[in-house]
């Protein structure tokens, strides 16, 4: 019986460890250092964990899939450097810090958030030249392409703000942040059970699983911009409302939004019970996403 908690620790230890590793030691200090200051800020690295425990799932060890893991952080990371910019949620803090912009300035935050990304496809690059990886690297990047960009979270991104000061339908509010959220939270696990050689039954299973998680997460994100304090969450509450964002308690009211997140949850347990593995790890990943303070 594994003690979710316990694993979470023990994943965020070497997720934490890899990606100080990746990150260059040569090139201009400024950006350098903005990079490593976001990276290393905190975050609960829930994308880099849904990708080990995807290939764990499968089968596959850590080390075979860690490279594929960092990657995902650092799109990650690197969409919350933009996120937080003037030009877009115009945030002061994050992971419990000052946001990247207010350390650095704009130019370096945006130059640093490129570089965290250019970096995570150098490191499925890297990950694809073992023998025996290079199809499947062209698949992972092909999924974190897609679901990093115009189809996934840039194009939720650019919704986002076109619905500010808007009223959405609860099907709008849905495909933005299935989009802007939920793609890249749905290729971690994906690009994890492509290391692992998943099949195409299995891929499926995980996609449904991770699309509901996907959008219970954001539903809780939303939530706690209201319900929560930037103490507790290293990062301003109310932003939603001051920028006239759509939101899920926005469309849906505070009970509901709950409830639909709670509704999806169960949605995403329910589509492992066909996966005929192990499925503990995803099951309490899934419970700590979507029942969290943080
Ligand atoms: C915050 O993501 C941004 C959203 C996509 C909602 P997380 O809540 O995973 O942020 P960190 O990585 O823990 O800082
Ligand atoms: C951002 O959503 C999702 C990203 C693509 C970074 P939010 O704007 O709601 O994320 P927070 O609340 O600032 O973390
Ligand atoms: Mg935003
Ligand atoms: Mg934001
Ligand atoms: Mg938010």
């Amino acid at each position: 019986m594994i003690e979710i908690d316990q694993y979470l620790a023990q994943k965020k230890e070497i997720v934490n460890r890899a990606l100080k590793e990746c990150l260059p030691d040569t090139g201009p200090k400024a950006v350098r250092e903005a990079m490593s200051y976001s990276l290393e800020a905190g975050g609960k690295r829930l994308r880099p964990i849904l990708t080990l425990a995807g290939a764990e799932t499968l089968s596959c060890d850590d080390h075979d899939v860690i490279d594929v893991a960092c990657a995902l952080e650092l799109v990650h990371t690197y969409s919350l450097i933009h996120d937080d910019l003037p030009a877009m949620d115009d945030s002061d803090l994050r992971r419990g810090k000052p946001t990247c912009h207010k350390v650095y300035g704009d130019a370096v935050a945006v130059l640093a958030g490129d570089a965290l990304l250019t970096l995570a496809f150098e490191l499925l690059s890297r990950y694809g030249l073992k023998p025996g990886r290079a199809e499947k690297a062209a698949r992972i990047g092909s999924e974190l392409g897609k679901a990093a960009g115009v189809t996934g979270m840039i194009g939720g991104q650019v919704l986002d703000l076109e619905a500010e000061g808007r009223d959405l339908t609860l099907l709008e509010i849905e495909t933005l942040s299935a989009m802007k959220t939920g793609a890249l939270l749905k290729a971690s696990v994906i690009c994890g059970a492509i290391a692992a050689d998943a099949g195409s039954k299995e891929l499926e299973l995980l996609d449904r699983y991770a699309s509901k998680i996907g959008t219970a997460f954001q539903i809780i994100d939303d939530l706690l911009d209201v319900e929560s304090s930037a103490e507790a969450l290293g990062k301003p509450t109310g932003a939603d409302q001051d920028r006239f964002k759509p939101t899920f308690p926005a469309v849906l009211g505070p009970d509901e939004a709950r409830s639909r997140a709670e509704s999806l949850y169960n949605e995403a347990i329910m589509a492992l019970t066909d996966l005929n593995r192990p499925v503990e790890l995803l099951t309490g990943l899934a419970k700590k996403m979507v029942f969290r303070s943080k």
